[in-house]
């Protein structure tokens, strides 16, 4: 199911083994839909249990993909690493794989699949070396069937890659312009899906602390602005991933600051994600009027 929007400008060197060994860092709720997704085409999908939650060890046994002690064993063991974790963690995720890599003479392939800006996941290439590194970026929910999620690569390696998830529920496409291509193409589309609705939450924020929020309801009303609604888009999205949206805002600011376009909008939003993901539940309806509360 692979779509090439066009061809990468360079050729990898790549070929993996007919049933690569797949590492998965770590199987979130994202990070076990791209492991079970890579089974059919895999000798093994490991994971490393280390360090992670029993949410996290629960997700991998359902995803029936395969343990192994830790995160050196498994960089020992893999063909193919995907990092799938919260986008603060990608640096530092890609720096104990290079530990753990040593100077060991075969590379495995690197997927960096997180939400982070072009300046990071070069970083991660220059650490890796650059012909091991692909740049990823999910665009859509965890894929367990096909059609709503794609799966975008640049890089040298980033045929060998969608060659992977071919058939699978991700649609893997191509993107010219190397490394940093397809996180930069997440953190623009981030600008409309994440850092766009927290307007919402601002714009209630300030009514309230100017004591206008009854007019302001009032005023959207009369203009044909559906505010409770738009509130409770903004909850039902933001519920559970509030905490990692701020890295990833934070993320999509530097990746507009470093080409010289304002990053303000994605710093913002990040600061509205931390405030929701610190507020309890009853502050939260207080403060933005959230699921159809009052404002
Ligand atoms: N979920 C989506 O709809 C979606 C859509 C598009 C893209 N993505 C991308 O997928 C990535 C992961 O999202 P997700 O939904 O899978 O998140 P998630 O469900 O919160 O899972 C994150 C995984 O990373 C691990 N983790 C947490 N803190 C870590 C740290 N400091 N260092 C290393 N690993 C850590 C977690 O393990 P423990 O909790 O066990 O510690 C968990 O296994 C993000 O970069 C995100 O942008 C997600």
């Amino acid at each position: 199911m692979s779509e090439p929007a066009s061809e990468p400008s360079a050729q990898s060197q790549y070929v993996l083994p007919g049933r690569p060994v797949i590492g998965i860092l770590h199987p979130g709720v994202m990070g076990a839909a791209v492991g079970s997704a890579l089974k059919p085409v895999a000798g093994a999908v490991i994971w490393a249990a280390a360090g992670r939650s029993v949410t996290t060890s629960k997700r991998a046994e359902l995803a029936d993909l395969v343990g192994v002690p830790d995160l050196p064993e498994l960089a020992r063991r893999a063909d193919v690493i995907i990092s799938v974790c919260p986008p603060e963690a990608a640096r530092d995720v890609a720096e104990q794989v290079a530990a753990a890599l040593g100077d060991r003479p075969e590379r495995p392939l690197y997927v960096d699949a997180n939400a982070v800006s072009p300046a990071t996941v070069r970083g991660i290439a220059e650490l890796l070396g650059p012909d091991h590194v692909v740049d990823g970026a999910i665009i859509g929910p965890p894929a367990w069937e096909p059609g709503r999620t794609v799966l975008w690569l640049s890089g040298a390696a980033s045929p060998v890659v969608a060659g992977l998830f071919e058939g699978s529920p991700f649609t893997a496409r191509l993107l010219d312009g190397g490394v940093g291509a397809a996180s930069g193409l997440k953190a623009c589309f981030a600008l409309q899906s994440k850092a766009l609705p927290t307007i919402w939450l601002a714009m209630v924020e300030a009514a309230r602390a100017f004591g206008v929020q009854d007019a302001l309801r009032d005023e959207l009303t009369r203009t044909g602005v559906d505010l409770a609604a738009a509130l409770d888009g903004v909850d039902a999205r933001a519920t559970g991933k509030a905490w990692r949206w701020v890295g990833e805002m934070q993320e999509a600011g530097d990746a507009l600051a470093g080409v010289g376009v304002p990053d303000g909008f994605s710093r913002a939003a990040a600061e509205m994600y931390r405030r929701m993901a610190d507020a309890d539940p009853v502050d939260r309806a207080n403060i933005w009027g959230l699921r159809g509360g009052a404002v």
